[in-house]
């Protein structure tokens, strides 16, 4: 007893990203059915066909907006973001059950479904190769210390929110690659739609989607977020300005 309290203690004062991930997948991953779980903690970098991606993304800026910068706040940017995060998305929404929630209310699984494997690398590549810009709604400018800067930087260890800037990044840059290979799937979230980000907050924490390894760590960490907390951490994302991320 003793013991564990101490290891708990000392968990919480180090949070490295790995102990936490390791702890949360172990609680969430005795619910997955093999088949149908993707495994990110193993994954090669990126290498697609920029030129290739952007013929294919015609479709795509539609909702994605201009280069993967979406104008409609409740669709991603997509602009700037990790490759393999982004391709890591697409693999799952295309082997997807379309009719589990989450999926059935997501546009997506139909778009993916018309992607080879070679489509989804050039995709991710083009998109992370576009420059993000600036939210035409939001205030793009770094707001002084509020609550949702405090939970992104150091989580609130009384409520158990583990800081998310041990898996984001100091900047909301995405995962400190540095640290190793799974770390290329943590996306960025700097200068993401705060409604975007908030609707996948409240989705982590009801459980959906419910399919690849960050999924069950996010649903962890969302669990310990009430709604005002997820407000105020996607706002002050959103007003971070975007700074490219590689
Ligand atoms: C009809 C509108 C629409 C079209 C067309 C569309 N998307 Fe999406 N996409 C969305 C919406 C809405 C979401 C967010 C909802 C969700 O999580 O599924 C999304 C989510 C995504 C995500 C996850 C982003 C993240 O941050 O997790 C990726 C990646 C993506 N789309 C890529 C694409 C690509 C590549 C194409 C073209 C082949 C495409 N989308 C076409 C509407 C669209
Ligand atoms: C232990 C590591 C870890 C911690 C801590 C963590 N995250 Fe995440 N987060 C991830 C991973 C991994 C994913 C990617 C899941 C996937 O592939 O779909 C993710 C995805 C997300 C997404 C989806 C982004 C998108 O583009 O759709 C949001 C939003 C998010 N995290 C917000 C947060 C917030 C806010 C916190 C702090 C309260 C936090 N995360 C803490 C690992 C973490």
């Amino acid at each position: 007893m003793k013991t564990a309290a101490k290891r708990a203690h000392r968990l919480d004062r180090t949070a490295s990203p790995r102990a936490i991930a390791t702890l949360l997948l172990a609680c969430a991953g005795a619910n997955a059915s093999a088949a149908d779980f993707l495994d990110q903690r193993r994954v090669e970098p990126i290498q697609g066909d920029v030129a290739a991606g952007a013929a294919k993304a015609v479709v795509c800026v539609a909702c994605h907006g201009p280069n993967g910068n979406a104008i409609v706040p409740t669709f991603p940017k997509l602009a700037g973001q990790r490759a393999e995060y982004l391709h890591s998305r697409l693999s799952e929404y295309k082997h997807a059950d379309a009719k589990l929630p989450y999926y059935a209310a997501s546009p997506m699984p139909v778009q993916a479904q018309a992607l080879s494997e070679a489509d989804m690398h050039n995709l991710a590549a083009y998109f992370a190769a576009q420059k993000p810009m600036p939210s035409p709604t939001a205030a793009n400018t770094p707001p002084g210390e509020t609550r949702g800067e405090r939970l992104y930087r150091e989580g609130d260890s009384a409520r158990g929110i583990p800081p998310c800037q041990g898996c984001h990044g100091a900047n909301a840059e995405g995962g400190p690659v540095a640290a190793g290979d799974q770390y290329l799937v943590y996306p960025a979230l700097r200068g993401q739609h705060a409604p975007y980000l908030s609707a996948r907050l409240s989705n982590y924490r009801a459980g959906w989607p419910y399919r690849a390894s960050g999924d069950y760590i996010m649903a962890g960490v969302a669990r310990t977020l009430d709604d005002e907390s997820i407000q105020a951490v996607a706002a002050w994302l959103a007003a971070l300005p975007p700074q490219e991320q590689h």
